[in-house]
Order: structure tokens, then sequence, then C-alpha cells
């Protein structure tokens, strides 16, 4: 059979030879001005509410099994979006069932050319297929990388607060987590570099980078890259740059992919994405990453083990929604954006949503609420104690609650909301929720009156 997607070196040096960098920054420019002009598209609709009740669905079914379907009203959680997969992945996909079989497959041009376009397109990014390997999902790639770099136990890197998938990833690699928190200045979160410094040590092979950030949603610039970059190959340490959340920009806002910054970034670097933000494909599992240094691919694919294999209706979707989905995600941007704007004018309404603090971020559909005042008032010892002992009596885990898990809890109870609690995003997270706005504005509408309703009585 075919070897799917595992690259030969053969490939690797004719890809290498005297190659700019994996993802040339000239063309970024350019393409992000085409990637910003957006709106005026073809009007696809995000307003109708299509309801996912019933479907086995994370966000929806697994919070009512937990609260109720009494207490949830709108389910803000997990990172994936409430509206319909585009039309043109639907037809797509329906055209491949009519063709009734499902055997071994090998991956055809036209899948990485969508993947290579999209991203040229939008980033200005080159990329050469040869450097472009599947993965089930974002994370399995991740892992497979830490196990090959870092086969006795290192640490790894966490920019905190940070997406909560990566302790797990970490601890399923076998390695442990390093935090290094980030400062929040002026509202808006920066990286520590100084203290970055003093954590990188003999044990530490790779830092994980999240671009933009999940949850605070930073589109990191060129020159915080660069910087953190710097440091990071002076001391041997490779960075694997999660850009899952890359085509969620809000308006005037940029992504700057990792490997853009420069030939040596790249070298050092491996780049993951996937289409299961940008399109609702979570479920889907079709992820790739990017990497144009053979040593580094070699760590992964054959010291980490990585399984390159994905599903046939995943590849269909994957390639369908990079090679026709542009406007699409032009107008759900211009949505989420909105959302945004909604969000933002709705807490900060003189009298509006006390206890909570919020400002626009730059990318992603998460929006990072500062809950700490709203936490002091409610999450009391009394309640804590209460919220300890309802968790007990319903069976639910009730060793090593927070104060965060608490407030979630409150939410639900008194708004049909529910959130992301921050306890599980690192250091730096203390007393923040964490709400996907990617849903029906009529949605984010109701879920913001109920907070604001319960903030007041509090
Ligand atoms: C930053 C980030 N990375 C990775 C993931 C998980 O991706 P996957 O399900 O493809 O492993 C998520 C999901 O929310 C995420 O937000």
């Amino acid at each position: 059979m075919k070897k799917l997607n595992g690259p030969s070196r053969r490939n690797f040096m004719k890809g290498a030879a005297g190659v700019t960098a994996l993802m040339s920054a000239a063309g970024a420019s350019g393409a992000l001005a085409m990637g910003q002009s957006r709106g005026g598209g073809k009007g696809y609709n995000f307003d109708d509410i299509y309801s996912r009740i019933g479907h086995n669905s994370v966000k929806w079914d697994a919070a009512i099994a937990r609260y109720g379907r009494e207490n949830i009203t709108v389910p803000m959680g997990i990172a994936d979006m409430d509206f319909k997969q585009p039309p043109f992945v639907v037809k797509a996909l329906q055209e491949r069932a009519k063709y009734e079989q499902f055997g071994y497959e090998t991956l055809p041009d036209s899948f990485y050319q969508a993947i290579i376009d999209w991203n040229k397109d939008r980033y200005g990014l080159n990329i050469k297929k040869e450097w472009i390997v599947t993965s089930q999902a974002l994370k399995p790639g991740m892992i497979a990388t830490m196990r090959g770099l870092n086969p006795v136990k290192g640490k790894v890197i966490l920019q905190t607060p940070t997406y909560s998938g990566f302790t797990g990833a970490i601890h399923k690699a076998g390695m442990r987590v390093e935090m290094n928190p980030m400062k929040k200045i002026n509202g808006r979160w920066h990286m520590d570099l100084e203290d970055l410094d003093k954590r990188l040590d003999y044990e530490t092979k790779c830092l994980i980078l999240c671009n933009p950030n999940n949850p605070s949603g930073e589109c990191w610039t060129a020159d915080e890259l660069r910087a953190l970059g710097d440091l990071c190959i002076s001391r041997g340490v490779t960075i694997l740059a999660d850009e899952i959340h890359c085509d969620f920009t809000n308006k005037g806002q940029k992504f700057t992919p990792y490997a853009s910054i420069g030939e040596k970034y790249a070298e050092h670097s491996i780049s993951y994405r996937s289409p299961s933000k940008t399109f609702g494909q979570a479920n889907l599992k079709v992820a790739y990453f990017v990497c144009q240094n053979e040593d580094l691919m070699n760590a992964t694919m054959i010291g980490g083990g990585h399984d390159a294999g994905c599903n046939a209706f995943g590849l269909i979707a994957c390639e369908t929604a990079f090679r026709e989905g542009a406007q699409w995600v032009d107008d759900l941007n211009d949505y989420i954006d909105a959302n945004f704007d909604y969000v933002v004018d709705f807490i900060n309404k003189p009298g509006n949503m006390p206890g909570i603090k919020y400002s626009k971020p730059e990318g992603t559909y998460l929006a990072w609420l500062d809950c700490n005042e709203l936490m002091k008032k409610v999450v009391t010892p009394e309640y804590m104690k209460s919220y300890h002992d309802k968790m007990r009596d319903q069976g639910r885990r009730h060793s090593g609650l927070k104060p965060e898990m608490a407030l979630g809890e409150w939410i639900v109870d008194n708004c049909g909301v529910q959130l992301n609690s921050g306890n599980s995003y690192g250091i730096g997270a203390e007393g923040f929720m964490r709400m996907n706005i990617a849903v029906p504005r009529s949605s984010l509408k109701t879920a913001l009156e109920n907070l604001d309703k319960a903030c007041k009585k509090a």
C-alpha cells in the first residue's frame, strides 16, 4: 500500500534545497490584507438556531446529562460552534457516500493542494507538500512530537493561561508541565520571557505556543514571536506552534504564523493546524501539521510513532472546506466579530454585569471573562461547602474543587448558561471563566441577559 503521508528523505531534501523558509513572510502582509477585506460576501446565515440536542453533542448533550435539560439554556463551553456545516461540504460528503466503498485510500494531490493554497492565499505561506502530515486531531500529532523529542520525561513549557487540553497531552507523552505565567498589562496578556529564561534547563526540550491564544485571544505579533523564538532557539528548545484558531481574527487584527517570521524559526518548530475549529469539523477527525526540518519530522514520525491515518469523510470535508470555504470563513469572522462587539457593549454598559470585566480580544471565538469580583461575592466559604456537599450527594467529583468550578455551578444554576471554569487554564487564570461565543446572536443575547440578571441579584 502506498505510504499515505509520511515524508520520504528524498522529498525532504528536494524540499529543503535552497528553499526559503517554510513559510515566507514576504507575501504575508499582502495576503492578510486580502483576508481582512471581508464582508459583503454571499451572506451565509449564522443567525438560525440549529438544534444539536439529541445528537451526542459534548457541548449540548453532555451538559444536559450533567446539569439537567431544565438547567441548560445556552451551553457555551467546549470550543465548537453551533453553526451548520457549510453547504458545499455537506454536498461533497453526500457525493462521497454515494460511492459505497470505504476501503484503504491514499491521499490525493488535491488534498495537499487545498491546504497549500489556503495557507498561501490567506497568510502568504509557501508550504511544500512533503512538509505536510495528517493527524486525526491536533493533539495526537503534538503528543508524537513531544514523545520523539523528549524521551526521558522532560519538561514542556506552557505559557499560561492557556488551553486546558495541553496538560493532558503533555502527560500522555510522558512529560511534565512547567508553567511560564504570562502578565496582564493594560488588558492584554504578554509573554514573560525573563521568567521563561529561568525555567529553561537541560530537561526542557519544547514549548507549546498557542497562537492565537486560547483562552485570552492574543494574536502574537512577529516581534513577540521572534523574541520568544530567539530565546528558545538559543536554549535548544523546539516550539510546537498550535495554530488551530488561526482563521479567527477580529477586525483590524492579524494572525502571524510562527513559521513565517524567518527561516531559522521555521527550522526549529512544527506548526499544528486543523479545519476543526475553522469549519466546525472536530468529529470528522482530520488535522495536519507542517514541518520543514527533517530531524523534527523523524522525531515525530519515528521516535514519537505518529499515526497519520485519517478517515475518508474527514479528508473530503477538510479538502472541500479549504478549497471552497474562503467566503464562508470571511462571513463567519464578520459574524463572530459582531458577536464580540455585542458582548463588549453589553458588559460595559454602565450598571450592567456587576462583578465581570471584559475587553475585546484579537482572535478566536472565546471570551475570557474576568469574574474575580463576582466570584468573591458569590463563592463564599458557605457556598463552597454547599457546592462540595451537592457534588458528593450527586455522585459527582467532589475532591480538589476550585472556586472557579463553584462559580461555574452558580452560573448554571442561576442563568442556565454553561461556561468553562478558569482553573484548568493554569497560573493566571484565577477568577476567569471562558465563554464560547460561536453561537447565534439570539442565543448570545439570552445568555448575557440571564447572566446580567443573576449578577445584579448576587
Ligand atoms: C488551542 C487548542 N489546541 C488543540 C485543541 C484540540 O484540538 P484536537 O481536538 O484537534 O486535538 C483545542 C480544542 O479546543 C484548542 O483550543
